[in-house]
């Protein structure tokens, strides 16, 4: 057994009466950074979304379940992200972006693909993009929006919503007159929190990019096609008032949403809760590239193991593995067009990945409960002689946690594959890691790792549930 190094423990915050929705607010803006949109459309959307539930005369659970819809509507986003940047052939980010400004219109979706597809690509790889879209766009177009409805679904139950919340989310893109996606739905059997969120998107959308006026306008143009003609009505009642636009721009938009909250739906999150909000953002920011698919969830488990080995108590690991589960959360910002790049990165657009790792401090820091893990786990590509990034700090000021997850993440990325080259063997990887240790990676870590690997590693790992931690 490895004593536990006596220096550098990072403090651990304990949870105390978190309250979900600030805590999913706090991790909203992830999803905005994943759709391109600018930093705060979950929440305004949401505020939007409730307003609207209110005159439709929603109260109690269900206006919860109406807030909760809305602030997550985009759980699923990161999932078609890399198919996205490989058909549309740019960047997801900025795509995704635009085909939100896009209207019902065919020829608008027509013009979009004109002016969009494969910009930064030679007039050959333009135009055979373009053919196969324009060839195959209904199976694509449908596709994409499968993927993201069943997974962002999927990821409302793990997160402990009802089925109001996790069909509502399946169902987001499904348009009144029955031209929507997937399953081409009409009327009123669209879920009602699904009608509802739709219109709060479109309007946000509009509001950011046109102002108050237009996203009137997009709202009422939409009436009969996109959306259920009665809560266009209430819409175009409650958002002609100009207060309305002022507070949806209003700087303190997330405070006002959470005062919204019915105090009967406020839920305290606890220890367990929070460990499972962890783990499903962390299958969120798996989706975002086939090459990264269960490493959250991985870096999550040896950073366990490594803990347990090094000494640290069980209780005091839980904090810890979420931050490792959330350690690339910064990712969901840089474009897949990078992230699966077959082939080495260029200086910009190695910059560019590298600003994933200043992301994730700076998202894990909204989270209330989660501030002490945004450092450990933003730092978790620093090195010990100071080279590092994002900040370059050094063997004095990392704490044993950051390398604990420095290591654990390392070991993961090289016996995994990734675009440009194969997974490594592990005994391989081991001497390529025992040449690091000192200047980039802890000797105690490192000791923990290999005796971690002679103990064998679990074909699927999965981090220890809370149960088993406390027992
Ligand atoms: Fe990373
Ligand atoms: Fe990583």
């Amino acid at each position: 057994m490895f004593q536990p190094a006596a220096r550098h423990f990072a403090r651990v915050q304990r949870v105390g009466n978190a309250r979900l929705g600030e805590i999913l607010g706090a991790f909203s803006y992830a999803l905005d950074l994943t759709e391109g949109q600018p930093a705060g459309h979950s929440i305004r959307a949401a505020w939007i979304g409730v307003q609207l539930g209110i005159a439709a005369g929603l109260e109690g659970q269900e206006l919860a379940d109406c807030l909760y819809a809305t602030l997550l509507k985009d759980l699923g986003c990161s999932s078609n992200a890399a198919r996205v940047a490989e058909l549309f052939v740019g960047d997801d980010r900025t795509l995704k972006q635009g085909f939100k400004l896009i209207g019902p219109d065919g020829a608008d979706f027509l013009r979009f693909v004109e002016e969009e597809v494969g910009r930064r690509e030679s007039e050959a790889v333009r135009s055979a993009a373009r053919d196969h879209l324009l060839t195959h766009a209904a199976p694509i177009l449908t596709g994409f929006i499968h993927t993201r409805c069943t997974q962002g679904a999927t990821i409302a139950r793990r997160l402990r919503f009802s089925e109001n919340v996790a069909t509502a989310i399946a169902s987001l893109d499904e348009h009144w007159d029955g031209s929507g996606m997937p399953r081409g739905l009409a009327g009123n059997a669209i879920p009602l929190l699904s009608r509802i969120a739709l219109i709060a998107q479109v309007a946000d959308v509009f509001y950011m990019a046109e102002g108050a006026s237009r996203a009137l306008a997009e709202v009422k143009a939409r009436a009969d096609t996109w959306f259920d003609p009665y809560l266009v009505s209430l819409f175009v009642h409650i958002a002609g008032k100009p207060q309305f636009w002022a507070e949806v721009g209003a700087i303190h938009i997330e405070k006002s949403l959470f005062a919204l909250e019915p105090a009967q739906c406020t839920v305290a999150v606890d220890e367990d809760y929070l460990d499972d909000i962890a783990m499903a953002f962390g299958q969120v920011i798996d989706a975002k590239s086939p090459y990264t698919g269960g490493h959250s969830n991985r870096v999550a488990f040896f950073t366990d193991r490594l803990g347990e080995l090094l000494g640290i108590p069980a209780e005091e690991r839980r904090p810890l593995v979420r931050g490792a589960a959330l350690h690339d959360i910064g990712k969901l910002g840089v474009s897949n067009r990078i992230l699966d790049k077959a082939g080495p990165l260029d200086d910009e657009e190695w910059q560019e990945m590298k600003r994933h790792a200043g992301l994730s401090r700076d998202i894990l820091a909204r989270v209330g409960v989660m501030r002490s893990m945004a450092m450990m786990a933003g730092s978790h590509h620093e090195r010990l002689d100071g080279t590092g990034y994002p900040l370059g700090l050094d063997a004095r000021t990392l704490s044993l946690e950051t390398r604990i997850i420095s290591v654990a993440d390392y070991f993961d990325a090289i016996t995994s594959p990734r675009p440009y080259r194969a997974a490594m063997p592990v005994d391989a990887a081991l001497t390529v890691m025992a040449k690091d240790v000192g200047s980039a990676i802890d000797g105690d870590v490192f000791a923990a790792l290999q005796t971690m690997v002679a103990d064998g590693i679990p074909e699927q790992p999965l981090p220890k549930l809370p149960e088993m931690l406390n027992g």
